[in-house]
């Protein structure tokens, strides 16, 4: 089958790891004779750069007409002192905003193989881990109404407001519920109740679509105990479910159970089957151009795409499996690196898994 595919390279470590998963992905496809058609667009630093804006309106159109877009990461040292409403990380809000893309993705799975990665106990993970944070990405307090006003007496103050709707809330439990339904049946919905009015709501709606999966253990957690819990016993968590910065903060702490903030994929949806596929991390500055990035996030969120977005699913668990099989063979990206592995950097990575798709 053919399929278009946006790509957005970004910034910092992003074209690198991007190409590692446009590796990947030829190798499905001559695997499997499919053909990807990928339409190289500008957002973030680089978009600023060269368009004097973060997300031009041709990135967008190019990103809704494509079967599905593939994201590095954007933002950088330099674009840090730009003001709030013109920074790289606008260009991902408004693409989230643009596309719909209510809905975001982030499975956390320790492999076996990285066991000795996972910073906790080993009788924390043994036997493995593996959960999913569904993190709401196109509300909450990321896109409240904000700004800054001049108080009395202590000087300027910002404001940012966390809203979330009835209908907000619903259609992201809804996927949360579905997804624990094909899994484990287990639900933790994370809020802060005891103090955020939003939190109430998005806690009421919760409970209230619990009645339509009797299938499904629904249970509430405060955010403070939810970050304590999951490296207190990561193993009690199936599916979480949470708005959208509670969902950013739990993401990445779940990543270095498994790893490394650089093994965590994600997919974010839109109600109307549109998907963007982007590790969960960010452009980690420090690393770019050294080869020295993982692009294990970005390959398994190829991975997603495929599954998500193009309905191939043996050639998704192809990908995932040429991961696995790369780090059974003891390679590991300086992230992931310990005594007696087999150091590799990011474009070794790509080539060992592509070469592993066949
Ligand atoms: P970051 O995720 O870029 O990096 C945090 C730390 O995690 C790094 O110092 C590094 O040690 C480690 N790390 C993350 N990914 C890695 C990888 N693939 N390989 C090896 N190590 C990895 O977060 P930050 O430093 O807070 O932010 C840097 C920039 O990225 C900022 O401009 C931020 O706004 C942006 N950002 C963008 C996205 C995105 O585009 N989706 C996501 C998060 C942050
Ligand atoms: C992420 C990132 C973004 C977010 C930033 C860069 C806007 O941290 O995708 O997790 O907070 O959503
Ligand atoms: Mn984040």
């Amino acid at each position: 089958m053919d399929f278009s595919i946006a790509v957005i390279k970004g910034d910092g470590i992003g074209p690198e790891i991007v190409d590692q998963a446009v590796k990947a992905l030829d190798a499905v496809g001559a695997a499997y004779g499919h053909s990807f058609a990928y339409e190289r667009v500008l957002a973030g630093g680089e978009a600023i750069d060269e368009c004097g804006e973060a997300l031009p309106k041709r990135t967008v159109d190019v990103c809704k007409a494509a079967d599905a877009v593939l994201l590095g990461a954007v933002g950088g040292w330099k674009w840090d002192s730009l003001p709030g409403g013109e920074r790289p990380e606008t260009a991902l809000l408004g693409l989230r905003k643009e596309l719909g893309l209510f809905a975001n993705l982030r499975p956390a799975i320790l492999f076996e193989e990285l066991a000795d990665a996972c910073p906790l106990r080993p009788e924390l993970t043994a036997g493995g881990l593996d959960l999913i944070v569904v993190r709401e990405l196109t509300g909450g307090i990321y896109f409240g109404e904000r700004g800054l006003r001049k108080t009395e007496d202590m000087g300027e103050a910002a404001y940012d407001v966390e809203i979330y709707s009835e209908g907000e809330v619903r259609r992201i439990g809804k996927v949360a519920f579905d997804m624990a339904g094909k899994r484990g049946g287990r639900l933790t919905s994370v809020d802060k109740a005891n103090v955020l009015e939003s939190s109430r709501l998005w806690r009421r709606v919760m409970t209230e679509l619990a009645e339509g999966y009797p299938d499904v253990e629904l249970s509430h957690l405060y955010v403070d105990n939810a970050a304590m819990q999951l490296v207190k016993n990561p193993r009690q968590f199936d599916v979480i479910v949470t708005g959208n910065m509670f969902g950013d903060i739990l993401s990445d702490e779940a990543s270095m159970i498994t790893g490394s903030l650089g093994m965590l994929p994600s997919a974010s949806l839109s109600a109307s089957g549109a998907g963007m596929y982007e590790p969960s991390h960010g452009s980690v500055p420090k690393l770019a151009g050294l080869d020295r990035a993982n692009p294990m996030a970005t390959i398994l969120s190829a991975a997603m795409m495929l599954r998500h977005s193009f309905g191939l699913a043996e050639e998704a668990a192809a990908v995932e499996n040429a991961v696995k099989a790369l780090l059974a063979e003891g390679y590991r990206t300086p992230d992931l690196f310990v005594e007696g592995k087999r150091l590799i950097g990011t474009s070794e990575t790509g080539d060992i898994v592509a070469a592993h798709i066949t």
